[in-house]
């Protein structure tokens, strides 16, 4: 049987795993789709570098060009990164027909549209699972598994190495700086870590879920993203206290023809099953007005879990090879993006205020709610004995994105009020 010839770009934390999947299960693999598959070049930046795994001298090349336009290669599985040379490589790969995995979220963010185009127009599968929730099968389900259904809310934990920080600062009041580190060396996080806990590579994520969730191109700038970075011990210890769990939390939601999409750490209530997802681990909680509620978890990031979902594109790719059927892919985004107006985004909030200790400032405080039409579910005023000041927790009700704005801008002029020093999305 002649060898299906894979190029494979990158030999880093996730095309180490690939190449052992595809190595180490190559007779599982073959049997599945009648073929061996071999990784007959692999681009590098630097040949000269250590390998953790064996690979022959003769395979690496540093020339994507050699790659890309070798006429043996039937597949380019694309695991180095980047996005405007990285896109000119998969983009010269289709028009010569050769079929791409790809595990990029920052590339099919911003460009998939464009590349899914090429690629049906030349006939190619591009397939990209191991983009979102890295071992997650979730880009299948949600392209497959609810093609009958009408999505509702998608809320995930898509980015590993801001669960993993913030649950090690949760569980062992571990410092952000140093479980940062941690996560890098773990191989977690991005080559620039800014981009996990800013949101952006979560925002990314969304940006391809929410897409096929609900079949319209949402772009990256539809995203109001807000990272962990402001997201401090006291916050977390509060937030226990109160039964929740602060989380970085993607969350797609749909209402008649009008989505919202955000990033943001949010607090959610300790008995939602999204509050237990802990360490690298990601989560997909996906609402459908049929199906009702749904959930998927697994490992979000690193070497294996995130190479398995490669290998299974890989698989799905020879697999619609056998069968004559690649680049027949269904037309994924046919609705208009409507979005949401900060007055039809609600949910509830958490604020934690400094404030002046005297009588009547709780009143002040009341009042601005009541001007704003926004009700109040809980106030909660720690004790701080012998001070001339202390802090003021609030959760509200449900109440509007732009109602909730006009209450801090309000506060920002109320002498009463010292600071606002955290404001959180509140779910479950
Ligand atoms: P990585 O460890 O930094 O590896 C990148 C690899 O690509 C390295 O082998 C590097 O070569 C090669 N490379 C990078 N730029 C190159 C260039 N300009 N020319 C030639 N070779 C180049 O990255 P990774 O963590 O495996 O991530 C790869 C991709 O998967 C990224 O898109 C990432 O977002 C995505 N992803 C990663 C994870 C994860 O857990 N790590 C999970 C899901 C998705 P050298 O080895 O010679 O430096
Ligand atoms: N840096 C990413 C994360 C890798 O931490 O989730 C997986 O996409």
């Amino acid at each position: 049987m002649k060898p299906i010839k894979v190029g494979l770009l990158g030999l880093g934390t996730v095309g180490t795993g690939v190449v052992r999947i595809v190595e180490g299960h190559q007779e599982d693999l073959s049997n599945q789709v009648g073929s061996p598959i071999m990784i007959s070049q692999i681009l590098v930046k630097d040949r000269a570098k250590g390998r953790n795994i064996p690979v022959e001298g003769s395979k690496l090349t540093e020339d994507p060009w050699e790659v890309v336009r070798n006429p043996d290669i039937d597949v380019i599985v694309e695991v180095m990164g980047g996005i405007a040379q990285t896109k000119e490589y998969i983009l010269e790969a289709l028009e010569r027909g050769k079929h791409v995995v790809t595990a990029n979220k920052d590339l099919m963010a911003l460009h998939g549209p464009e590349i899914l185009e090429k690629a049906r127009a030349k006939g190619c599968d591009v397939l990209y699972e191991a983009s979102v929730a890295g071992g997650i099968p979730i880009i299948r389900t949600l392209i497959e598994g609810f093609s009958s259904d009408r999505i509702t809310k998608i809320m995930g934990i898509v980015n590993g190495t801001t669960n993993y920080i913030l649950t090690k600062m949760s569980q062992e009041g571990a410092a952000y700086s140093d479980v940062l580190k941690e996560a890098q060396e773990l191989g977690y996080a991005e080559a620039d870590p800014t981009s996990d806990v800013e949101g952006l590579d979560a925002a990314r994520k969304m940006t391809i879920l929410s897409t096929l969730g609900f079949r319209s191109n949402v772009s990256l700038d539809n995203v109001s993203t807000k990272g962990i970075s402001s997201v401090t011990q006291e916050d977390i210890q509060y937030a226990k206290h109160l039964g929740y769990a602060v989380k970085l939390l993607g969350i797609a939601e749909r209402q008649d023809d009008y989505i919202s999409v955000s990033v943001q750490p949010t607090m959610i209530k300790q008995s939602h099953p999204i509050a237990s997802v802990n360490g690298v681990f990601n989560a997909v909680y996906v609402h459908g007005e049929a199906v009702g509620e749904t959930m998927f978890y697994g490992a979000g990031a690193g070497e294996m879990p995130t190479a398995t979902s490669v290998v299974a594109d890989l698989v799905a790719v020879v697999k619609n090879m056998k069968l004559g059927v690649n680049g027949r892919q269904a037309q994924l985004s046919y609705n208009v993006v409507k979005l949401k107006t900060d007055e039809q985004i609600a949910s509830k909030f958490f604020l934690l205020l400094h404030v002046e200790d005297r009588a009547g400032v709780l009143a002040q405080i009341a009042q601005v709610f009541s001007n704003r039409d926004v009700s109040i579910e809980s106030v909660m005023q720690p004790s701080t004995p012998n001070m001339s000041s202390t802090e003021i927790i609030i959760i509200t009700h449900d109440a509007s994105k732009a109602a909730m704005n006009n209450v801090l801008n309000d506060f920002e002029s109320l002498s009463a009020v010292r600071k606002i020093k955290s404001v959180y999305r509140v779910e479950g």
